[in-house]
């Protein structure tokens, strides 16, 4: 039990990375509060756990929006009494087409990195309050390591790893950690073209060392240590979950 009686909001827990990390984390004891802008796939989550015998509180919030944002860390506070760890996970994805490239790019920027600081400004007295708080930016490598189209999605990832650095900075004498996690090419609703058309799986597969695609279970194991108490002395550092696609 390596999150017992940890209390923690995960923003775009409804699916993919977001869900496997809110099972995990309750796996581990922790109190799970799931934001989602889709409130049915968050109520699955918190089914999900609670079928389980976890203890889970599903939000229909949208991140973008910073009301939305400071009512879920009150919902938190209401219903677990605090707020320990924050996973912002949520963002927009990069096949997103709709509208003009300049509504795209603020539209991104906003969903995508704007939406984290958002979150973490109101979950922060809370993370402060009993100097052991961390967060948990969830990054790619997109932002990091390679040329990536969109130029919204990269700026927005790679802009998620400065806003970690600095609230490591700023923070860390009042005991909270915040790291990136960029994750590589991982198996979720938004790689599914990757995975249902056998010759692009073949193809992004075959540039992985490891030789096929990530597991969202596997980038939850990475979250796990990263928010847990065992990488007390790790903070501000960007850890890559990508299966040696950057070494490639
Ligand atoms: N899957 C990958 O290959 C991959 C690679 C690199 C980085 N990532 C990052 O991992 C994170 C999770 O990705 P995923 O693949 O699990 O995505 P996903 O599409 O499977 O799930 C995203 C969840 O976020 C929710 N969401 C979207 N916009 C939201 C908003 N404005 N407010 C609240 N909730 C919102 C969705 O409803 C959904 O439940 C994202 O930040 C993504 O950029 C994913």
């Amino acid at each position: 039990m390596r999150l017992q009686d940890k209390v923690v909001i995960i923003t775009g827990g409804g699916a993919g990375v977001g869900r496997a990390t809110a099972i995990r984390f309750a796996m581990e004891g922790a109190k799970v509060v799931i934001a989602d802008i889709n409130g049915v796939a968050a109520d699955e989550t918190v089914s999900m756990i609670q079928r389980s015998g976890g203890q889970a509180l599903a939000m229909t919030a949208d991140v973008g929006k910073v009301e939305q944002c400071e009512a879920v860390v009150q919902a938190a506070v209401k219903r677990f009494g605090k707020v320990d760890i924050l996973i912002n996970n949520a963002g927009l994805p990069s096949s997103y087409s709709q509208g003009t490239v300049h509504e795209r790019w603020d539209l991104g920027i906003d969903q995508t990195l704007s939406s984290a600081y958002r979150m973490s400004h109101a979950a922060m007295e809370h993370l402060l309050a009993h100097h052991n708080g961390a967060i948990v930016n969830i990054c790619s490598i997109a932002g990091t390591k390679m040329g990536t189209d969109p130029a919204w999605y990269a700026a927005a990832k790679a802009g998620l790893t400065g806003l970690t650095r600095s609230q490591a900075y700023v923070y860390g004498k009042r005991g909270l950690r915040s790291n990136s996690l960029c994750l590589g090419v991982t198996a979720t609703q938004r790689t599914q073209r990757y995975q249902e058309d056998p010759a692009m799986r073949a193809a992004v597969e075959a540039r992985l060392p490891v030789g096929r695609l990530g597991r969202p279970e596997e980038i939850a194991n990475v979250a796990l240590f990263l928010a847990s108490d065992e990488a007390s002395f790790v903070t501000g550092q960007v850890i890559i979950a990508d299966g040696g696609h950057t070494i490639a």
